[in-house]
Formats: structure tokens, sequence, C-alpha cells
């Protein structure tokens, strides 16, 4: 504001000192002078206005007695903030950075809601099956532990993980020890994967649809998306995509992907290697569900075939002993664990030491591979048991889907126009939930698209969840021709 126009009239009877005090007031309380503007010095003000600096130091000095200005010797004097009324709620809302607001999309942390609500059948969130957990195994190899290295487990730890876990990780898939870092879930993994390689504005290709975890974390980088079909698998129109974005990178999830199922072949896998080569463009290898086999293994992971070392690796016990664990592996080039391990520092210094020891001893004593077994088996159980649920109780001509050779989902089609938006509500009202297709495109698509999950649940739960499903479904149909047979489907 200029202070020479400040509204200040003489003669009015008032005082000028008066007269002072209230202008300045007046202009603080109307907002022409902001809570943190800085005033002119006392004799500044006395010439702008023709006052003598006696008038303009004792107005100041009243205005200060009132909290209204603030004289710092030195600096200056300042409009104070005035308190707001006790019921205006304190405004955090504003205070939050841009950065944090590009991460304003809950689905994530819905899934996980709904995945706990004991009310609800939850088909939406995947898991393995908990109940096959070695919880007296894992409760012997702990005390074992604890017994053998307590400052191991229980003191600070190296932010690059244990090296116990490290050398396991590493020998399980033909890596270097340097080459593993330990992270707190693949998703964590994601994220510093984002932070180290994505500036705003850059372009990364992901698996049309894609694992939903990958889409959050790549926007809240800034990253602009463009999907890939990876069960078309069109590398001519990939090679068109990285010419188009010129991608910073591409997020894959080729082994019984997320939310498909579907699995790349050991040609396909071969030829987008040479095509990412070509182009220099490096791949994040999402391999979280190959030891989730249901019918016969997968072809070898990118990794494995990679003979440009563009590939970084990522995985996690989530799926295969439990996510509450919290624990997963990056498998990268030296630079890139190193810089990474720079951004872990930042955000939880190391991974939980306890946990790390005692999934080093649970790989090295075989249990793994045993439990592996009996997981495969029990989800080969419950996939077939939900399929044979969804065939008895939702009508064919709704609701189509593929059986999943591996991982943990049966991906399903609507037709006949009916979307999920229209379907999730009735679900839930019936006491069940899926995970709606949108939430794994990154550009609107799935609209008539959900996933199931088949493996965190025993199959009395799936029989029960498919068959409220079809009631849903019949429901959504009894709604009348104008909601469910003449929309078109895209
Ligand atoms: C493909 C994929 N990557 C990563 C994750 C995240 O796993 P974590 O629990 O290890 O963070 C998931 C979980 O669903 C997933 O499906």
């Amino acid at each position: 504001m200029d202070l020479s126009k400040l509204d200040f009239r003489r003669g009015n009877g008032d005082s000028l000192y008066d007269q002072l005090v209230d202008a300045l007031e007046s202009a603080i309380e109307e907002g022409q002078l902001a809570p943190g503007a800085r005033l002119p010095s006392e004799r500044e003000l006395a010439g702008l206005l023709k006052l003598s600096r006696t008038t303009t130091t004792n107005a100041y000095r009243e205005l200060e007695s009132r909290g209204v200005l603030r004289r710092h010797v030195g600096r200056g004097t300042f409009v104070c903030a005035t308190p707001e009324p006790d019921e205006i709620p304190f405004a955090w809302r504003g205070k939050v950075s841009a950065t944090a607001l590009r991460s304003a999309n809950p689905a994530l942390r819905n899934l996980m809601r709904d995945g706990v609500d004991p009310g609800v059948i939850s088909l939406a969130l995947g898991g393995p099956a908990l109940e096959l957990f070695p919880a007296a195994e894992y409760r012997r190899i702990t005390a074992e532990v604890l017994k053998r290295e307590p400052l191991a487990a229980l003191g600070h730890g190296p932010t690059e993980g244990q090296p116990r876990l490290r050398r396991m990780l590493a020998a399980r898939i033909g890596a270097k020890p340097d080459g593993i870092l330990v992270v707190a879930g693949s998703q964590q993994g994601l994220d510093l994967l984002a932070k180290c390689l994505v500036d705003p504005g850059d372009a990364v290709i992901v698996d049309r649809p894609c694992y939903l975890g990958a889409i959050q974390t790549f926007r809240a980088a800034g990253a602009k998306l463009a999907g890939w079909d990876i069960r078309r698998c069109d590398l001519g129109e990939l090679e068109d995509l990285i010419l188009r974005y010129r991608p910073k990178m591409i997020y894959t999830n080729p082994t019984f992907q997320n939310p498909t199922g579907h699995t790349l072949s050991l040609s396909q896998r071969r030829e987008l290697l040479k095509l990412v080569a070509r182009y220099r463009v490096p791949v994040i290898e999402d391999d979280t569900y190959r030891d989730l086999y249901l019918d016969a293994p997968a072809p070898p992971s990118l990794r494995q075939l990679d003979e440009y070392s563009v590939v970084i690796y990522l995985s996690t016990f989530s799926k295969t002993l439990a996510p509450g664990l919290r624990l997963g592996w990056i498998a990268a080039s030296e630079v890139i664990v190193d810089q990474l391990s720079m951004l872990k520092q930042n955000t939880d210094m190391y991974s939980p030491s306890l946990t790390q020891l005692v999934i080093a001893e649970i790989l090295h004593s075989g249990l793994f591979e045993e439990h592996l077994r009996k997981l495969r088996e029990e989800h080969a159980w419950r996939r077939d048991a939900l399929i044979g649920a969804l065939e008895r109780h939702a009508p064919a001509r709704i609701l189509s889907f593929t059986r999943p050779p591996g991982g943990a989902y049966v991906w399903c089609r609507l037709s006949r126009g009916l979307t999920t938006a229209r379907l999730l509500p009735q679900a839930r009202a019936m006491g069940m939930v899926f995970a709606s297709g949108e939430v794994f495109y990154c550009d609107e698509a799935g609209t008539h698209h959900l996933r199931l999950c088949f493996t965190s649940s025993p199959v009395e739960r799936l029989e029960e969840g498919a068959r409220r499903l079809g009631k849903a479904l019949e429901a959504c149909c009894a709604a009348g021709p104008s909601d469910v047979f003449t929309v078109a489907v895209v």
C-alpha cells in the first residue's frame, strides 16, 4: 500500500496522533496492509505524511501496545497477524507443499481400508493365503536370531540392508550382493526409483492396464504417463511410444501381471529388451508374482535375459510370505543402488533389521521354498474355486474373464454397457468389494473392468463373495435397460 494515500484527514477535531493510529489500524483491518508487511521507519512516515516524528513514533508505540504492530530494532516495523477467532480451524490445507499435492489419489489407501473391514468380503486387495504363513517357525527363528545376534537384530543397521539377506537375495537371482538394496516393500522401491530417475514433466511408459501403486507413485513424482498394452505386446506400438514421448523409463510387470495375470513369452521378452537397449531406455521390471505360478513356471525374468544392463529389478515378500512384513528388494547397477540408498536414508534410514535377519534364515533353511510349494497348491485351489463360483453365480453374458496361469487375480470384463461405477455400490451394499478397473489405467479407461483377488480369501469366502457379486449384477440388470443395456460398450 502507498502510505502517502493513507485515509488521513486533518482538522476533524481529533488529534493528529489519534487520526494516524485509526487510519493505520483500519488499513490493517481491511487488509490493505497485510500481516508481515514492513512499514516505513518513523522518520520516513513523518516525511511522507508531513507529520512530526513524535506523532509517528507515538502512533507506532500505541499500535505495538495493541498488538497490531511489532518493532524490531535494526530490522523495522511489521504488521502482526491478528489472531483468528477460536472457532475458525487452522487452514492446514494451504500449508501443504505443491509436491505433496501431486499425491491426491486415495485409491490405494481406500483399497487397504476396505480390506480390513470384517463385515465386507474384500476381493479387492492382493495378498497370499495368510493361513499358510509359517507362524511357528517364524517365532522360533525370531527367538534364535535374538539370542544369537541381539545387537544386529535390535540396533541400527546398514541402509542398503543386512549383509546376510543381501547375499541370500543376490544368490537367488544371480546378482552381486552390492547390487541389492533391501526396501520396505516394493512400493517403497517404486517410490525411491521414481525419486531417483524421474524429474517433473518426464514421460514414463507403463503397462496398460498397470499396477495402480506404480501409476500413483510415478504421477506423484510429476511424470507424464503413457500406457502400453502388455497383452497385445505390439513392439511396433512400443517403439512409436518411445519415439513420441522419449520416456525416461518403462515400468512393466511382465510375469503374472497385476491386474490381468498376463505373462510375456520368452521371445517377446527378448524382443522387448532389444528394442529398449536400442533406444537406451531403462526398464523397471516388477517381478512381484514370479514365484506364484499355478500351472507352469514363467519364462526367465527380463533381468536374467538382459545382456545390455538396462533392467532394474524389483520384488517383494508381500505376496509370498506376508504384506505386513513390509520387505522387498531392488537389484540394479551399483551406481543406482548407491543413489537409491542416499534417498532411502532420508526416508526410513534402513528397513527393520530383525525382520531382515529372520527372512534371511527362512531363505537359508529351505523353509521358503517349502512354503512356496504349499502356497502354490492352495492358491491354485482358490483360483479354481473362485472361477467355479463365478461361473455359477455371475451370468456369462454380463461378466467374462480368463483363467490366470499365476499371480493373484482374476481380471473381469463387464458387458452390456455395465460400468463398475454402477456395480461397486451395489456390491458394497451386498457386503463384498472388488477393485474397479479405472484405477489400473493411466488414461481413464477401465470403466468396464474389475479385478478379483483369489489368493487372500479361503474358499468359502470366495464362494460367498462370488454369490454376492452375482446378486449385485442381478440388481444392476433389474435396474432397467436405461442403465445396463443401452450404454455402448467402449
Ligand atoms: C506389481 C506389484 N508391485 C508392487 C506391489 C507392492 O508390494 P509391497 O507390499 O511389497 O509394497 C504390488 C502389490 O500389490 C504389486 O502388485
